[in-house]
């Protein structure tokens, strides 16, 4: 993302966004609610598109371009939406094969073998045949990421992946983030959650005010001497985001 400027409703969410993600380095995105986290995931996903700047998949250039002119590079990308965002009339099995069955490239009996072993990927295959209501928040989360894995991406976004899990639950997230990423993906996560973004990732971008406020390591961050960084890691009564 070149300077990106993105404003909604009358509001600035972005201003001059820069951010480059690269293939084989896990990164966070950081902010407190409201910053504008989930909005950079729904701009690179052309879901969403800024009123100024450039972005670019795979070095080419996606704004102001029809989505077919990027749709190859955009397949590469998977989402793990903010809440996993499950089709409710559709059991587990039919939403992590929704998007295979929608392209009908693959035989039925192909689609099922891949639902099963992604979903054995997550540890969530006996529950193929239930509906998302019958599943806990955690195991949602599990058939989200199962979804997203259907399609081979290259590059997966996770939405605050751990918000209202338990610790074994965010723990399961971790492990499965990190067995990905030995897999050759790449994760862009976003999240408050400080130990599941240093358990999963090598850099770091904070955003406050709709600015990039701190990009760097984890080192880099715990040292930062920034007072919008050292005030999102350890919030005081005078704190600016109380
Ligand atoms: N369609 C819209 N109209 C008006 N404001 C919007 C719209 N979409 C998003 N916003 C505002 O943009 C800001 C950024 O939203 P975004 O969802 O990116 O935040 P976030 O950092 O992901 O927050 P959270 O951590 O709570 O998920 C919020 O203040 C939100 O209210
Ligand atoms: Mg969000």
């Amino acid at each position: 993302m070149e300077k990106v400027c993105y404003t909604v409703g009358g509001r600035t969410i972005l201003t001059d966004f820069d951010m480059l993600f690269e293939r084989g380095v896990n990164r966070t995105i950081l902010g407190v609610s409201g910053s504008g986290k989930t909005t950079i995931l729904k701009l690179i996903l052309g879901l969403i598109h800024p009123q100024h700047g450039r972005i670019f998949i795979n070095g080419l250039e996606i704004t102001g371009q029809p989505e077919a002119a990027y749709r190859e590079q955009r397949k590469k990308i998977a989402v793990v939406f903010q809440g996993g965002a499950l089709f409710d009339s559709m059991t587990v099995g039919e939403n992590v094969g929704y998007r295979l069955f929608e392209e009908g490239r693959l035989p039925e009996a192909r689609i099922e073998e891949i639902v099963r072993e992604k979903l054995r990927f997550v540890g969530v295959e006996p529950a193929l045949n239930l509906y998302p209501a019958e599943l806990s928040g955690g195991m949602k989360k599990r058939v989200a990421i199962a979804r997203a894995l259907a399609a081979d991406p290259e590059y997966i976004f996770f939405d605050e992946p751990t918000t209202g899990l338990d610790p074994i639950g965010v723990y399961n997230i971790v492990s499965l983030m990190r067995r990905l990423q030995q897999d050759g993906k790449t994760t862009l996560m976003v999240t408050h959650d400080l130990a599941t973004a240093f358990a999963t990732s090598q850099r770091f971008s904070l955003i406050h005010e709709s600015r990039l406020a701190f990009e760097g390591s984890e080192a880099e961050l715990r040292a930062s001497e920034l007072y919008n960084v050292k005030e999102f890691l350890k919030p005081t009564d005078q704190s600016l985001f109380v």
